[in-house]
């Protein structure tokens, strides 16, 4: 048979199933009546497309907005953006699991509590870590204190930096500081790092290199070969071998620090969480394999790094932008009783209401951690009207729901106002549409401890810093800070370059 006429065939073959899949999609499938762009109805390509530009969480928002509360992203793929929905999908009585997604989550060939799949699961290793994550375990002195001695230091290498430059990086200083608060909770006070004092220290480099890592990463989920070919051309052309190899880094890094526990068990300080786990034991009454702590260790790491530099780097530049927010947050805090090191103390600063106002709002308009938090849906059911056939996956928009117009007016701009001044009925409108966190039965673990370090270290700069945007700058711009959709919604730009006025008069606000 010639040639052409084999390509002929293969070509009407590609051409009879194109069609048939377009036919079915639009025509036959149990989707198809479900509101979206008609590209998602036929393929899944036009998703990873958006997904490969880290733009995947922004146009679900957009499609929200035009398409309403269900739309559907792929075929066997549902977004939803309203409360109801949510509460079933993630809700502790739903019983929906997680994705294959989180299976890219896996180390040491283990499942750490984030990506475990399977409810009934997840609920049994829970138990084992629930409490040391609770508010009444981590609000106390031992845990507290070090977040606050990190505070001060943070404070002092600004005023030291801030001498010789103004404008500084907040991501920087973020990154460090979160680093340090993780690890000292997870590791405790012998093994955790000291990224803030030591200014040539290996970690310092896997922080820097992890910001690459993050944007690269949405690529390894759709296709580690293409990952892997471009890491190696890019490194090429960089000439930089080290390229994107900061995870591998500190996987090796958490490894020895673990294999260093063993070796000397004096160094598992009781109040980390490694000493919680190295105490805890399996269902058989087994110590927890080796592997498993690493595992969970690490993903702790993942969860508490990234997450809470970022939180601080739009919190200060919407205080940045909003100087009139600031110095109400600055008042506030200046009326509270203070500790020894000069900072207001830790009741008072979590009970400012303004200081809250003004995170949350930062944390609705800026959602991080909120990549794709995908659940399965168990059996074939109706959500709110909308069937869904068993294996469909759903997730909630963080950004559609953050932004549902009629619960938060003026929903895309920046005033903390709106959660101080509402009424009981709309409160309770905006704390049900707010997810920062996550929602039910998998709810952010850390965020006790989050919270605690993001209210600190925010606290301590107001009040002994004017921070402002720098007008010269060119590498932070309202476009270079919009989110990246990636895992945790890194700005574009990579970095928050501000300007940090040290304050002689706090009270005036005067530098
Ligand atoms: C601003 C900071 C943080 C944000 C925005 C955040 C957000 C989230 C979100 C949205 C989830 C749910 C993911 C899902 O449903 O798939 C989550 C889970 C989790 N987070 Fe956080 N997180 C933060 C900080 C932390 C910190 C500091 C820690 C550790 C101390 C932590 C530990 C965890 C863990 C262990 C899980 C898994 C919980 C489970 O599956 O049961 N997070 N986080």
């Amino acid at each position: 048979m010639a040639l052409s006429t084999i390509l002929g065939i293969l070509l009407a073959g590609f051409l009879t199933l194109s069609a048939g899949q377009v036919i079915y999609a639009l025509l036959l499938s149990p989707y198809r009546n479900i509101p979206g762009p008609r590209l998602c109805k036929i393929t899944r390509y036009w998703t990873i497309y958006q997904d490969l530009w880290l733009r995947r969480v922004r146009k679900i928002a957009e499609w929200h907005e035009e398409y309403g509360d269900v739309v559907l992203i792929a075929p066997g793929e549902v977004s939803f953006s309203s409360v109801a929905q949510t509460k079933e999908i993630y809700g502790c009585s739903g019983r929906h699991p997680k994705s294959s997604y989180f299976d890219n989550f896996l180390m040491y060939g283990q499942r750490p509590i984030f990506c475990i799949r399977n409810v009934a699961e997840h609920r049994q290793t829970c138990k084992r870590t629930f409490a040391f994550y609770q508010p009444s375990s981590i609000y106390k002195p031992a845990t507290l204190q070090p977040l606050r001695t990190n505070v001060r230091k943070i404070l002092d290498q600004l005023k030291r930096d801030t001498q010789i430059q103004p404008t500084v990086d907040t991501m920087f200083y973020s990154n460090l500081y979160s680093f340090d608060n993780i690890t000292r909770l997870a590791y405790g006070s012998e093994l955790c790092a000291h990224t803030i004092d030591d200014a040539y220290c290996e970690e310092r480099g896997i922080l820097n290199g992890w910001k690459e890592v993050e944007v690269w990463n949405n690529l390894i989920y759709i296709s580690p070969t293409v990952h892997r070919i471009l890491r190696t051309a890019l490194g090429w052309m960089k000439n930089d071998p080290a390229f994107l190899s900061a995870e591998e880094r500190l996987t090796d890094w958490n490894m020895e620090k673990i294999m260093s526990s063993k070796q000397n068990p004096s160094k598992v300080v009781a109040g980390s969480l490694l000493h919680q786990l190295s105490n805890a034991k399996t269902p058989d009454g087994e110590p927890l394999p080796t592997s498993w702590i690493a595992a969970e260790m690490l993903d702790n790491i993942y969860a508490a790094q990234t997450t809470v530099a970022l939180a601080l780097v739009f919190a200060l530049w919407d205080l940045a932008r909003n100087p009139e927010w600031q110095s109400q947050v600055r008042a506030e805090l200046l009326a509270l009783p203070t500790d020894d090191d000069g900072l207001p103390n830790f009741d008072g600063i979590m009970a400012a209401p303004t200081l809250d106002a003004c995170y949350r709002e930062s944390s609705r308009l800026h959602p991080l951690s909120s990549g794709k938090a995908e659940r399965v849906v168990p059996t074939t059911k109706a959500y709110n009207g909308v069937v869904l056939p068993a294996g469909t996956l759903a997730s909630t928009s963080t950004l559609a729901i953050h932004h549902r117009p009629e619960v938060f007016t003026d929903p895309h701009v920046y005033r903390p106002d709106r959660w101080l001044e509402a009424d009981e009925a709309t409160l309770q409108a905006m704390e049900s549409c707010y997810m920062p966190f996550g929602y039910g039965a998998r709810l952010c673990l850390g965020k006790a401890f989050a919270v605690a370090e993001i209210k600190l270290l925010l606290a301590g700069i107001i009040v002994e810093f004017s921070v402002r945007r720098d007008p010269l700058s060119t590498t932070t711009t309202e476009w270079s800070m919009q989110q990246l959709g990636t895992q945790n919604g890194m700005p574009r730009g990579r970095m928050c370059e501000l300007i940090f006025d040290q304050l002689t008069d706090p009270v005036k606000g005067v530098s």
